[in-house]
């Protein structure tokens, strides 16, 4: 993955001032969160069921809220981030809050060279693939890090939503993996106005592309599902048509915003 090292190491950049931002936002909810509120949404909640017990590796975990929330649920969490302002604050939150999950600063594709443990659960939600160039290493990956009859739980926005503009107003990028996208940061999704600055780098990736590249590793799905409403106000122009259910305002019911899948590792 070296030719992609520029791109990252951009990421890793605007990732680090995004923590800095959304760890103090309403968006993220910290404070409620400490308080005991849950930030993992009805999606992942009914479709992954109980982890009580279980051992989970959460993928781009970012300031480790997800994870310490699967935590507080009962599961021995690992969390990875390419981010180390966000694996710092992730670990403060984790000792604050007396928890004991594991939290490790890597990139993504690096994750079998920092963690050998296998597990019983790999989850990663909501914004993660679309900071990755190219899923076939990912999966592999995924399946060296699972026990055999082990678990990987994916939700993530819909790639027919990554097609629009900012505005949601028309079409402007392929729905498939055709070459990187390049965008110059203003704010973030929970502060617009924020002083974040620097280019990102994205791709886009098709149903069919991630379905291909888990069963190319082996994996076998066993629950697929596309959600017409998005849990999180995260993009421009939205309105809640009923609590926790988010539109781009004009389309809404006309858009899948959010998919999400389970596919199991053979024993
Ligand atoms: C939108 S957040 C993801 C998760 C979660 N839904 C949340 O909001 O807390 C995306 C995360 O992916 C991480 N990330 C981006 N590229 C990565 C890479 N190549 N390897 C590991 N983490 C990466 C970022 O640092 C960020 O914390």
């Amino acid at each position: 993955m070296k030719e992609y090292n520029d791109y990252f190491a951009a990421n890793k950049d605007l990732w680090n001032q995004r923590t800095m931002v959304h760890k103090d936002s309403s968006f993220y909810n910290l404070e409620g969160f400490k308080k005991g509120d849950t930030v993992l949404t009805p999606i992942e909640l009914n479709e992954l069921g109980d982890v009580n017990g279980k051992t989970m590796l959460h993928l781009q975990c970012h300031f480790g809220m997800d994870s310490l929330d699967w935590a507080r649920r009962g599961a021995a969490v690992t969390g990875v981030d390419l981010s180390d302002e966000a694996i710092k604050e992730a670990s403060q939150l984790n000792d604050e809050l007396g928890l004991k999950a594991t939290f490790i600063c890597c990139n993504v594709y690096d994750t079998s060279a920092h963690v050998t443990e296998l597990f019983d659960i790999v989850f990663t939600s909501y914004g993660t693939i679309g900071w990755l160039p190219d899923l076939q290493p990912w999966a592999t990956m995924i399946v060296e890090r699972l026990k055999p009859g082990g678990t990987f739980y994916l939700a993530e926005f819909h790639p027919v939503v990554w097609m629009f503009d900012d505005d949601f107003t028309h079409i402007k990028y392929a729905y498939e993996n055709r070459e990187v996208i390049v965008t110059e940061n203003q704010g973030t999704y929970t502060d617009r106005t924020a002083a974040i600055t620097g280019k990102e780098y994205s791709w886009n990736h098709s149903i069919s592309e991630v379905l291909n590249a888990l069963i190319g590793a082996g994996l076998q799905l066993r629950l697929f599902n596309e959600h017409m409403y998005s849990p999180y106000s995260c993009f421009r122009n939205m309105v809640e048509t009923e609590k926790g259910q988010w539109h781009i305002k004009g389309m809404e019911g006309k858009l899948p915003m959010v998919y999400s899948l389970k596919a199991i590792k053979a024993e």
